[in-house]
């Protein structure tokens, strides 16, 4: 999925603004239908003024949602986000504000929202993202947070996948144990052989033999194994990798081009789905033009991973003790 953000040139509005309006009828038409006067009339004047910005994300030439938002000293007040139905659930979400987050003045305090009594799902997501109700104001409720919390959210792409050194090696270890610890199905997914090392160096070693044909033990399939390190801090948070073919008779059948593993205490802040789509850029590198990812049938989180970067479902096929599922990603 490659999606654009772009703040809209304001004096292009008149053309925008039936586009931006039939994407809000057809989310709200349920909750608080909206009649286009009273829409444009509302948002145009609110557009003139220099601090509401109005930022576009587009897909193509089409686009497929927008947001509006004020800063006002120190609080950003979010005033209007709309996603077409189908980019829904699709992390779109989560780049989004990424994207924003960095957009954004330094020193901001407070994020603020308005959502409608009767938007169940806006108020979830609001709250879901540390903001409170602090007021009403007739059929909408006034939500506020802590800025800095909010922002936390939003930074799962603020990490680079790298080759294992020995700079990491004290982490790479609590990440083995950590692991070890969890109750996991798939341990070491996408983690080489950091099972069976008796030391980080080990695993290092082994990872940078693996990763050419000349060098890579008899019968592997070369592959890299990446750790994913949070920039903010340096942590590991995760670990991929990436095997240059499935030329393999497990690999072809249910291993598929690449694993992933996040450290339990990191998980549901969206760094799977970043290694992965960080990890399809890379394939797209080595020239592959189509990836194979698989999962357990059991591993709903593994499949949304996929499905958020574009998995598309082909089959089931028996796998070592389950059923895995096979999708593929066009590069
Ligand atoms: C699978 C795994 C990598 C997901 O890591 P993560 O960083 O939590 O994933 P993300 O935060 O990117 O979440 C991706 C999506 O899965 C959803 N999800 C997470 N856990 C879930 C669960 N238990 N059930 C259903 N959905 C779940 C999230 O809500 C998110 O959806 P969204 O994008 O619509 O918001 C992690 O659970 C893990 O390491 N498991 C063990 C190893 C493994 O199974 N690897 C995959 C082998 S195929």
């Amino acid at each position: 999925m490659n999606i654009r953000f772009e703040y809209a040139d304001k004096t292009r509005l008149e053309a925008l603004l039936p586009g931006l309006f039939a994407i809000l009828r057809d989310n709200m038409g349920n909750i608080a239908p909206v009649e286009w006067e009273a829409w444009r009339a509302q948002v145009q004047p609110a557009l003139a003024k220099a601090a509401r910005q109005l930022v576009l994300m587009r897909s193509g030439g089409d686009i497929v949602g927008f947001f509006q938002y004020y800063v006002s000293g120190e609080t950003f007040m979010m005033e209007e986000i709309q996603l077409k139905p189908e980019y829904q659930g699709t992390g779109l979400f989560g780049r989004f504000f990424s994207w924003l987050t960095r957009q954004l003045p330094k020193g901001l305090k407070t994020v603020a929202a308005y959502a409608h009594a009767d938007n169940h799902k806006s108020r979830n997501i609001l709250t879901h993202l540390g903001l409170h109700e602090a007021g009403a104001d007739g059929a909408y409720l006034y939500f506020e947070g802590d800025y800095a919390m909010f922002e936390k959210h939003f930074q799962a792409d603020r990490i680079r996948l790298i080759e294992p050194t020995e700079a990491y090696a004290e982490d790479i270890w609590q990440f083995r144990q950590e692991i070890l610890d969890s109750t996991d199905e798939d341990k070491f997914a996408g983690c080489g052989n950091l099972a069976d090392c008796q030391s980080a160096a080990e695993w290092i070693e082994a990872v940078r033999k693996g990763a050419s044909a000349a060098t890579c033990p008899e019968g592997r399939v070369p592959s890299n194994v990446y750790i994913a390190v949070r920039e903010e801090d340096g942590k590991i948070v995760g670990v991929t990798d990436l095997r240059h073919h499935i030329d393999h008779p497990i690999l072809g059948t249910w291993g598929g081009h690449l694993g992933y593993y996040v450290r339990p205490g990191e998980r549901h802040k969206g760094y799977a789905t970043e290694m992965l789509r960080q990890n399809l850029q890379k394939c797209r590198e080595r020239g592959l033009t189509r990836v194979m990812i698989t999962c357990s049938r059991d591993n709903p989180a593994s499949e949304k991973v996929i499905l958020n970067c574009g998995g598309v479902f082909e089959k089931e096929v028996p796998g070592d003790d389950t059923i895995i599922k096979r999708f593929w990603v066009e590069l």
